[in-house]
């Protein structure tokens, strides 16, 4: 560990650099990589590049490996169930993975009462899903989502995404009947507003200007909402921006409908973000951690709102045996203790980064839950004018030092580890990002 990151070529190396003129020719150009990584293999937080460069992995492949990569306890799971049954098709057929995994999942997910869950394949599937099903069970045809937020790219999820222009460029039209609104990005207020000052008036502004202005609330079927804004840029709303929120839904009849697929599956130190704020959602859609990194979405919801038929929806690979087999293996292990290692290790990761940015003007805000966190780059925190050529620079450059970093929101780096980071992890995390930073913002 002492020796690790171990860069030994330079980036990329001869093997990545033939690899990536292949992809060039071969592969869609829409993929956007932040750096020429081309990968061999993992495990842990550790990874291989095909020119043998070691990398420390902070972005756990987009917060997808909960377990870290290649945890034995999946493998074992995944190789066990290949020799068993690969496929049958869970909308035809029956088969235990499914049903074991239904029934844990629906015991997990908050609130009281019966919950039912259905599987596909992936984040966009589970939002694409949960809009499909609200509007059968509401039969309401309007629905709220928020600015920043990403819910995916299938044509539904992303008519509810309002992250970047170039995911919605030459795609219109979109699904219609749905209204952005101001997320509670309480560092830039929409509203120039001061939280707690602000008495939440971005929630406020929901039922005194928009309901009585514009959107009848009776024919709103939900509001799509992150916990904590994930590719928006990590994005933490004040401790009862979801309770008030919700409690107009409530009073509407309207659905809160949780996307947790960035923020669930234990990664900010409980297994769903929305139980940091103390609401029951009526809908909750999961993927990336769930299964550790095979392809698996999902969604759950109290069992009087599923009540669509028999052929209203469905997908022939959701629920795949094998992925079934890795979210019972990787949810038995966050809850054995990685979880609460999330708690641990991020508190670290929190407490080492509010240090660094004691030392660095240009972090204007850290933020986050947990392995959800966030340093916001500005130019100076008094304008907060955002420094997003230092951000892209700075992944640059702790790539090129072995710690491998993405993205999120305008001018954001997000740290998303593995849950089963450990302390050293942090603090050569730390350790690189500092001296990264200092060579970048000057
Ligand atoms: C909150 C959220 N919802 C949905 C998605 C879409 O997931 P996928 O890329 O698996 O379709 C993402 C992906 O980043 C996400 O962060």
């Amino acid at each position: 560990m002492k020796k690790l990151p171990l860069i030994h070529t330079p980036l990329p190396g001869p093997k990545a650099r033939k690899l990536i003129n292949q992809d060039q020719t071969y592969v869609s150009p829409s993929y956007t990589r932040y750096y020429p990584l081309v990968v061999e293999k993992a495990k842990g937080l550790w990874v291989h590049d095909v020119d043998g460069n070691i990398f420390l992995d902070f972005t756990a492949g987009i917060a997808v490996c909960a377990t870290g990569h290649c945890h034995p306890r999946v493998i074992e799971a995944i190789k066990k169930q290949a020799d068993l049954l690969l496929h049958m098709s869970g909308t035809d057929f029956y088969y235990r993975p499914q049903i074991v995994l239904a029934k844990k999942l629906a015991h997990m997910a908050p609130g009281k009462g019966a919950k039912k869950v259905y599987f596909g394949n992936s984040g966009a599937e589970a939002v694409e899903a949960a809009f499909k099903l609200a509007r059968w069970h509401t039969k309401r045809e309007l629905n709220l989502a928020f600015y920043g937020a990403f819910h995916g790219r299938t044509m539904g999820a992303l008519s509810l995404t309002a992250s970047k222009t170039i995911q919605k460029k030459h795609y219109n039209p979109l699904v219609p009947g749905i209204t952005h609104i101001p997320y509670a990005y309480c560092y830039r207020c929409p509203y120039n507003l001061c939280y707690p000052e602000c008495e939440l008036g971005c929630v406020q502004w929901v039922e005194d200007t928009l309901f009585r202005t514009t959107i009848p609330p009776e024919e709103v079927a939900t509001i799509f909402v992150e916990p904590i804004q994930g590719e928006g840029g990590y994005i933490v709303p004040p401790p009862e921006f979801h309770r008030e929120m919700n409690k107009i839904a409530k009073k509407y009849g309207i659905l809160y409908v949780v996307d947790e697929v960035q923020s669930g599956m234990g990664r900010t130190g409980k297994m769903f973000a929305m139980e940091h704020f103390g609401v029951d959602p009526d809908i909750i859609a999961l993927a990336k951690g769930i299964a550790s990194g095979m392809p698996l979405g999902a969604l759950a919801a109290r069992a009087e709102i599923m009540d669509w038929e028999a052929g209203s929806h469905a997908s022939t690979f959701g629920g795949n045996p094998v992925s079934c087999m890795a979210a019972l293996s990787t949810i038995e292990l966050l809850e054995e203790g990685l979880m609460e290692n999330a708690a641990v290790q991020g508190n670290l990761l929190m407490d080492g980064l509010v240090k660094l940015q004691q030392s660095h003007e240009c972090m204007g805000d850290v933020r986050g839950k947990g392995l959800m966190m966030a340093v916001e780059f500005v130019k100076d925190r008094e304008t907060k004018k955002p420094a997003r050529t230092w951000r892209n620079d700075i992944i640059k450059l702790a790539f090129q030092k072995g710690l491998l970093l993405l993205g999120c929101g305008e001018n954001s780096i997000r740290f998303c580890p593995s849950l089963t980071v450990n302390t050293a992890e942090i603090d050569k995390c730390l350790s690189i990002f500092d001296d990264v930073v200092r060579e970048i913002a000057v």
